[in-house]
């Protein structure tokens, strides 16, 4: 058995074989044994207890031997610790009583001891850390700019963002600095993660695809570049990976960013991406997380796919889903989806 770490150095520019596999959300309801662990305690609690996020972060690690472990949490405890009441509302997902919807709401937002309130984080992660084997990599994350801007603005899942856009476009001033503190609050988080054992950071832009290009490049893009020269600066030795959701029409702008990994959905196939992306990065993904309710032999058809193409990037490939793992996943088709990786003889 392999003793390195693949996942982190596949992002320092190793190749391997069989390439490193983990999943997003791999930690969840789809799993019996979390759902156990569920049944005592509250969302929110889970995350608030180290004890408790360690253990079902190393649930998947257990189960599937997956090559990363991903901190349990949620990206909306950084709203949360800047000020913003928030509840998961069972089979509505989270809400905030009160969204953010003007200046002052904005100027009531604070950065100030963020990393006190987020010690639980750090504790988390300093917990897995030790409990992990040497092999794996432990995975920090957090929300990007925008995506958290969402969930603050409009108060929990929209159809259209109209209150988002609407701010966007009306007080771009409001907006900016709405952003603004949100990248000052993501650097002080980003590099407590990486000092309390984080060894690659993700940054989920789940709602970059909400946009237009040219919004996208105007309004988003200047936040998740400040942001990442930050982490970069402070961090340079951490692989960073950028998953802009539903984001390939606007790749050629990723090219300026000094990233290591960009997660690819599964709009668009790891070799056009990569095309898009000049061949600069290690890619991630890419499979549909709804192949894994499929027929074996579809799941099969579809694992090798991503394999083969992912083959051919000159900076490497982490197998991973398009997105997260979906609630009712199958458990024995993840085990049929690793099995096609691990057994997988290159043509
Ligand atoms: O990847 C992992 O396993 C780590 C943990 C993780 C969670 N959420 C746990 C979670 C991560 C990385 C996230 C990120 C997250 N959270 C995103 C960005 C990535 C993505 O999937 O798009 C977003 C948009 C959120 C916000 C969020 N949290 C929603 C919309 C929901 C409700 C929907 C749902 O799946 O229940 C959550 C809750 C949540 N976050 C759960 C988990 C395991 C389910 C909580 C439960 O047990 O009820």
């Amino acid at each position: 058995m392999e003793k390195e770490k693949k996942l982190l150095n596949t992002l320092k520019g190793k190749k391997y074989d069989i390439p490193p596999v983990w999943m997003m959300r791999q930690a969840g309801r789809y799993l019996p044994q979390y759902r156990k662990v569920r049944e005592k305690y509250d969302f929110m609690t889970m995350c608030k207890t180290p004890e408790v996020a360690t253990e079902v972060t190393l649930q998947p690690i257990d189960e599937f031997d997956m090559d990363g472990a991903i901190l349990f949490s949620d990206i909306l405890v950084i709203p949360e610790a800047m000020g913003m009441k928030l509840q998961f509302i069972e089979g509505k997902g989270p809400v905030f009583e009160s969204p953010i919807r003007n200046k002052g709401d904005i100027d009531r937002l604070t950065v100030e001891g963020i990393e006190e309130k987020l010690s639980y984080v750090f504790e988390a992660l300093k917990l897995i850390k030790m409990s992990l084997n040497e092999d794996k990599t432990l995975i920090g994350f957090a929300g990007a700019p925008i995506t958290l801007a969402a969930y603050m603005v409009e108060g929990s899942a929209s159809r259209n963002y109209i209150y988002l856009k609407s701010l966007m476009y009306n007080d771009t001033r409001s907006f900016n600095l709405m952003m603004e503190k949100l990248v000052q609050a993501l650097e002080i988080y980003y590099l407590n993660q990486v000092r309390s054992g984080a060894e690659v950071l993700m940054l989920f832009d789940t709602f970059a695809g909400i946009f237009s290009p040219f919004d996208y490049e105007r309004y988003v893009f200047p936040f998740v570049k400040k942001l990442v020269k930050k982490i970069k600066s402070n961090t340079p030795e951490t692989p960073v990976i950028y998953f802009p959701k539903g984001g390939a029409n606007f790749y050629k702008l990723l090219t300026e960013l000094p990233l290591d990994g960009v997660s690819i959905d599964w709009s668009i196939s790891l070799t056009d991406a990569n095309k898009k992306l000049g061949g600069k990065f290690t890619l991630q993904g890419n499979l549909d997380p709804v192949v894994l309710f499929a027929d074996y032999e579809i799941i099969e058809r579809e694992t090798k796919r991503v394999l083969e193409e992912g083959r051919s990037l000159e900076k490497g490939h982490i197998f991973n889903l398009g997105h997260g793992i979906l609630p009712k996943t199958p458990v024995d088709s993840v085990k049929k989806m690793l099995e096609v990786i691990r057994a997988h003889n290159f043509s």
